[in-house]
């Protein structure tokens, strides 16, 4: 199966994922509002990342900084001089493009060879009938493009009531400026050591000239970055600190992503050549993913050296320094900068997650995300809904494992359709109360207080005691294992509803 863009953003959509931003009113370009499910995904992927990266370890702390920042920042970080990109404008039909992006499209041609019919020729090629290559706007084929020029890609916006020069400033591009600034805070606050990192994770806006492919390039966005702290005139095993730390860096982050599902063969480094660093930089790594419009940038790791502390000082006049007690000398430290993107994330997991198979003859679309990713852990259902000790029951369940996780309860439908819908959201487990659970009073039956657990990736299904229902699925939803569960309760073969 060869997955599209176009498939996945038709399941966000239909499944409540991810909505185009303000859709009645036509959408607004290339901004993504996060649905009932997406919303849930999106809150799971941040939390994973701060427990495992902050939470969890005693050399990291984290900051939520204000998005409006002092437009001097911009100017020692190089923002408002250089985050620019080249771009030209079509004069016809003023459609705007990223100057290095315009081969990269499809073209219109209106070819000289055949009185003047209209063509689409693919991204980079010649006309096969005429020869001719791309001079012209590729959108319309007629109009001459403009010579390039620099445009910056950070949103100006006026802070108080007077709109004039003097009140100018910036919607945050990056998140990363916040934890420089705030370096000698957090680190006195804290009483903090070298190396030592602050994390931050929340929303950056970018004017992008060519956004697009659904949520990979937006105009706002959220980061999960962290600005690792390193002390440059210290060695480990051997190695100058900040080397060493950069490649530490670059291995916990390669193996997050796998840990949370991303198979070895979609992802991938990539180095950065020498002409493409950033002007901070010493050295970067991309963390590439496979995604349905092939290898492109998920995350970034960068060691950004003394750069931004030395511009902070300079620009604000503070002096932006650690005190090393064992060599009793001052130094501003290196920065390693574990940089990812919360929606590229999002799509990645979404893109490894889908999956179409063949299930007695019908197709089934299944999202086999990690269960600690999945946007709903466990949907109840009953299997009659028209008998009312079966729906209380249902009801009570639900209520009781809400304590713990994000649960539904559904009973628009019949069972086997109730399971597809739960198997396309990637919803890990269900659980069915039935006639068996319940017994019959009228026919003064007791039920036998036990319900069917169905496991999302294999359909089997076990058939458990209600008391069990928390710790078998603490245990399933912590990376316990379903056979396990199966083995001890004895799995069914997916009956016919699977
Ligand atoms: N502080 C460094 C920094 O911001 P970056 O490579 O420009 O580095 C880091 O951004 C990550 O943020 C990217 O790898 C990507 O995941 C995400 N990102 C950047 N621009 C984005 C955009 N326009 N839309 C969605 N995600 C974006």
């Amino acid at each position: 199966m060869s997955l599209t863009m176009d498939t996945l953003v038709s399941l966000s959509k239909r499944r409540g994922f991810v909505f185009q931003s303000s859709e009645i009113y036509g959408g607004t370009g290339s901004v993504w509002d996060y649905g009932p499910l997406g919303v849930e995904l999106k809150q799971n992927i941040k939390r994973l990342w701060w427990r495992d990266f902050v939470q969890m370890r005693s050399d990291m702390v984290g900051i939520d900084a204000a998005i409006l920042m002092h437009p001097n920042v911009w100017r020692a970080s190089g923002h408002v001089e250089q985050f620019t990109d080249p771009m030209v404008d079509c004069r016809e039909c003023q459609h705007r493009f990223r100057a290095d992006h315009v081969d990269a499209r499809p073209w219109l041609h209106f070819c000289p060879a055949t009185k003047g019919n209209k063509f689409e020729i693919p991204a980079g090629e010649a006309c096969p009938r005429c020869g001719a290559r791309r001079t012209l706007c590729p959108d319309c084929g007629k109009g001459e493009l403009t010579t390039a020029r620099n445009f910056n890609l950070m949103f100006k916006t006026f802070m108080g009531p007077v709109e004039d020069a003097a009140a100018v400033t910036y919607l945050r591009p990056e998140t990363a400026q916040a934890m420089f600034v705030n370096f000698e805070n957090v680190q006195q606050s804290m009483r903090l050591k070298l190396p030592f990192g602050i994390a931050q994770a929340g929303r950056s806006f970018r004017n992008e000239i060519t956004p697009g492919n659904f949520i990979f390039r937006t105009r706002e966005f959220e980061q999960m970055e962290i600005e690792y702290f390193v002390n440059p005139h210290e060695t480990v095993e051997g190695r100058p600190a900040d080397e060493f730390w950069h490649d530490r860096w670059i291995a916990d982050c390669m193996a997050w992503f796998r840990r949370y599902g991303l198979s070895e063969a979609n992802l991938r480094l990539r180095e950065h050549e020498p002409d493409e660093l950033a002007h901070y930089a010493k050295r970067t790594l991309d963390i590439e993913y496979r995604f349905p419009i092939g290898w492109s940038e998920l995350m970034g790791i960068a060691n950004r050296t003394d750069y931004d502390l030395k511009q902070h000082a300079k620009f604000s006049g503070k002096t932006l320094t650690y005190f090393d007690e064992e060599r009793k000398e001052h130094v501003v430290p290196y920065v390693i900068e574990p940089a990812a993107g919360v929606d590229r994330a999002l799509l990645a997991f979404l893109a490894e997650a889908y999956q179409e198979e063949e299930v007695r003859g019908e197709k089934r679309v299944v999202l086999r995300f990690h269960p600690e990713l999945a946007p709903v852990k466990v949907a109840v259902l009953p299997l009659l809904k028209k008998r009312e000790e079966i729906v209380r029951t249902a009801h009570a369940i639900r209520g009781e494992l809400a304590n713990h996780w994000r649960v539904v309860y559904d009973d628009t439908a019949a069972i086997g359709r109730l399971y597809r819908r739960q198997d396309e959201v990637g919803t890990p487990y269900c659980v069915t109360v039935d006639v068996q659970t319940v017994g019959d009073s009228d026919k003064g039956e007791q039920g036998d207080q036990r319900v069917t657990i169905r496991d999302r990736d294999s359909m089997q299904q076990a058939r458990v005691p209600l008391r069990e229902l928390v710790p078998v699925f603490q245990d399933l939803l912590t990376g316990g294992y379903w056979a396990a569960v199966a083995g001890r309760f004895g799995a069914a073969a997916a009956a016919a509803a699977g």
